[in-house]
């Protein structure tokens, strides 16, 4: 069998229309401007059409791109993510060259670039702290949910920006204790730690502001308030910077859920599988790897471009809808919003939790105009603004 090495051309194009588009939108932390540009040329549809093509032209086995410096094999077979994932960290490592680049900025000691036996302890750790039986998360989400919801019923919209203040103030509590709830100062120098992380390799790393953020931290995390996950024994210190920022990505895919009238944990997957908010799931061969019959060589950068595979019409007749049944039983190895296998998103239950009782809260006094199918490929959260009909049940 020959090696699929994608030509020239293909090449440039993917760059173009799948790789661009995904770092300038921000991997770190979303840019509203380009995620605005995004959804007007529908980006996220021109990228997976690329895929396709790729798929259609070179597949099964991973396209190889043609770049100098680094060997890239994109895949395109949905057997081949479930592999990917189920033999990580080896020899699939987690901690790839550019993750670690990017994610030095703001959590050296978290566990998605850590290695080896620490890796393994940074991991235990995650799973044992990040369960929602830890938290009151309820109580929480009600709370602000009930604030937010008067604010709705005096403006008769929800926006982006309203919502995103209730919901930090749910995870600051959530993570750190009520005493944080108002410390927007906190995750305002998370946002721009994250800032610097999106241009990974090329921004100077802000020691000063680091250390400010992770002092402050540091304090929530010693007076370990009960109720929080920072009341859970262990060395949290290193793995929180990860917690508050990747809780960003489910107050989007919560919004978004809004959007389209989700409801329930299948409604948050159902938005994260539309939305995927983590676009690209990569790992880093410790070794040569066998592919449909071809090797392909030790530090090979292996990439899931989740979009394609979450809505490839070819494939699935509930692309471009909702479909929360789809959760209830076996279902399409390639679905991965919280990735899988052993290196899965330790903070899913928590999230599918935060999510839907957020979702509950809300439709409990308030209605939304729903989006309907086609959904769009590429949602910009950051635009959206929901008229609001009271549904007749009072706020308590
Ligand atoms: C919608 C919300 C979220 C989604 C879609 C999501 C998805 C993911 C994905 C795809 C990965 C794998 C990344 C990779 O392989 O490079 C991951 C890893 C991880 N996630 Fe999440 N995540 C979400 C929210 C959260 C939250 C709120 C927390 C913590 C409170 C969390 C904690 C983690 C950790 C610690 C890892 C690293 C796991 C490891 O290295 O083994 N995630 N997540």
């Amino acid at each position: 069998m020959g090696m699929a090495i994608s030509s020239r051309l293909d090449t440039a194009r993917t760059f173009a229309t799948v790789l661009l588009p995904t770092l300038a939108k921000g991997v770190i932390v979303r840019r509203p401007g380009v995620m605005a540009l995004s959804e007007k040329l529908q980006s996220d549809g021109t990228a997976i059409d690329t895929m396709r093509h790729l798929r259609d032209r070179y597949g099964p086995e991973p396209v190889r791109l043609r770049v100098t410096g680094r060997s890239i094999a994109i895949l395109v077979d949905p057997t081949d993510v479930s592999r990917l994932l189920a033999e990580s960290p080896e020899p699939f490592a987690l901690a790839t060259k550019e993750k670690k680049a990017a994610l030095k900025h703001f959590q050296p000691h978290g566990v998605l670039i850590s290695e080896g036996m620490i890796r393994e302890k940074r991991r235990e750790l995650n799973e044992r702290v990040l369960r929602p039986e830890n938290v009151p998360v309820d109580a929480i989400v009600r709370d602000e949910a009930d604030l937010l919801t008067r604010h709705v019923m005096s403006t008769g919209e929800l926006t982006w920006d309203a919502f995103a203040q209730a919901w930090w103030r749910v995870v600051r509590r959530i993570v750190l204790g009520d005493r944080a709830r108002d410390d927007d100062q906190l995750t305002d120098d998370l946002k721009e730690l994250r800032e610097n992380a999106n241009w990974a390799f090329l921004h100077p790393r802000q020691r000063d502001l680091r250390e400010r953020f992770q002092r402050r931290l540091d304090e929530y995390l010693d007076r370990a308030e009960e109720g929080s996950l920072a009341a859970q024994p262990g060395d949290l210190s290193g793995q929180v910077p990860h917690w508050l920022f990747a809780f960003d990505a489910a107050g989007i895919v919560t919004m978004r859920a809004l959007a389209i009238g989700a409801r329930g944990t299948n409604g948050i997957l159902e938005s994260a599988r539309l939305w995927p908010t983590t676009p690209v799931i990569l790992r880093e061969s410790t070794k040569p790897t066998r592919w449909h019959g071809t090797w392909l060589p030790k530090n090979t950068e292996f990439v899931v471009f989740t979009p394609f595979f979450h809505r490839d019409p070819d494939r699935l007749p509930y692309a471009d809808e909702y479909a929360p049944e789809i959760w209830d039983g076996p279902r399409d190895p390639a679905i991965v919003p919280f990735s899988g296998g052993p290196g899965v998103c330790p903070g899913r239950d928590l999230v599918l939790a935060t999510g839907s009782a957020m979702l509950d809260a809300l439709s409990d006094h308030l209605a939304f105009p729903k989006l309907s199918a086609p959904l769009p490929r590429t949602l910009n959260h950051f635009g959206l603004r929901m008229h609001a009909t009271p549904t007749g049940t009072r706020v308590s």
